[in-house]
């Protein structure tokens, strides 16, 4: 995604054709020959992918499906008691299987029945246009391979548990994807530099990292923190403020860490009202129509789930 960037491993092809995605030396897989050939593989697979085509299915290590696993059970749990209801609705219709790693097929055959949504794959960092405006069309770019087993309830990076379990159980809701495809109509209305980040740190405190009350308790809405085994326990001690797209538009974020400012809406049909007229409408000249004060600070551009 763009402005995950900073956390997906670059993904590179030689002159020979070679794909090679470049894990962090502090990357819990960094050591493991075996899954950086795995992910050099998975990468060049997607890479080579045409529209049309049956997406590559990865072969799934014993070790992967049991990261999945344990977190389908570890996440479920936590869902019942900070997942919004229009969340759980969609997971329950989606029916994402808990015994084995789903391949982008099924969940585009999940999904497509329910908002139409199809999963494409993505080797890493997927363009601005590519990334959110595919939101239009009902198309999610996602990646495909699996944090490392060492360490099963954290990724430095956003795997295909963020983007299926967080993004995809989203996605199965119609309301919510269609404020999705309300971003993605947005994203390609933008052309300059302002217009996309002011949209992108929108896009990062409602749809990645929102939270909407519901009698009286916070909950979460936004794929980040749905898919975060870490963060979504900690939301709650977040400094809380009210649903304002002018402020969002330009709050710095940390990626490093878990979001100290969060802004909450009181309710789903707010937050339809509210972001999905700010997506329907906006355009470049948004942030000066809206008073929209010059960011503090470079923005920190990056991802979700990038916790454990
Ligand atoms: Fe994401």
């Amino acid at each position: 995604m763009f402005e995950e960037g900073r956390l997906y491993a670059p993904v590179t092809t030689a002159a020979d054709g070679a794909v090679t995605v470049h894990l962090d030396e502090d990357h819990p897989g960094f050591g493991d020959g075996e899954y950086r050939a795995r992910r050099n593989l998975i990468a060049a697979r997607a890479l080579r992918w045409t529209p049309g085509d049956p997406v590559p299915p990865v072969d799934y290590t014993d070790a992967e499906q049991g990261v999945w696993r344990t977190v389908c059970r570890e996440l479920a749990a936590k869902h019942e008691r900070l997942a919004c209801a229009e969340y759980r609705r969609a997971v329950a219709a989606l029916g994402l299987p808990a015994d084995h790693i789903p391949q982008l097929e099924e969940v585009t055959a999940r999904l497509a029945p329910l908002t139409g949504f199809a999963y494409h794959p993505a080797a890493g960092l997927v363009a601005f246009e590519e990334f959110y405006g595919s939101l239009a069309d009902g198309i999610f770019h996602s990646t495909q391979y699996i944090r490392h087993h060492a360490r099963p309830l954290y990724t430095p990076e956003p795997d295909l548990i963020h983007e299926v379990i967080g993004h995809g159980g989203v996605l199965a809701g119609p309301r919510l994807a269609e404020l999705n495809r309300l971003a993605g109509r947005a994203a390609r209305r933008l052309e300059t530099p302002s217009g996309r980040d002011f949209f992108a740190h929108v896009f990062w405190f409602t749809i990645e990292f929102g939270v909407v009350w519901e009698r009286g308790e916070l909950r979460a809405y936004g794929a980040g923190l749905l898919s975060s085994y870490g963060e979504i326990e900690e939301f709650r001690g977040a400094e809380i403020r009210p649903l304002d797209v002018a402020a969002m538009g330009v709050q710095s974020y940390d990626i490093t860490r878990y979001q100290p400012i969060l802004y909450a809406a009181d309710g789903i049909e707010q937050l339809l009202d509210v972001v999905g007229g700010f997506f329907a409408e906006c355009d470049d000249d948004t942030p000066a129509r809206l008073g929209a004060p010059a960011r503090l600070g470079a923005p920190a551009r990056s991802a979700a789930s990038a916790r454990a």
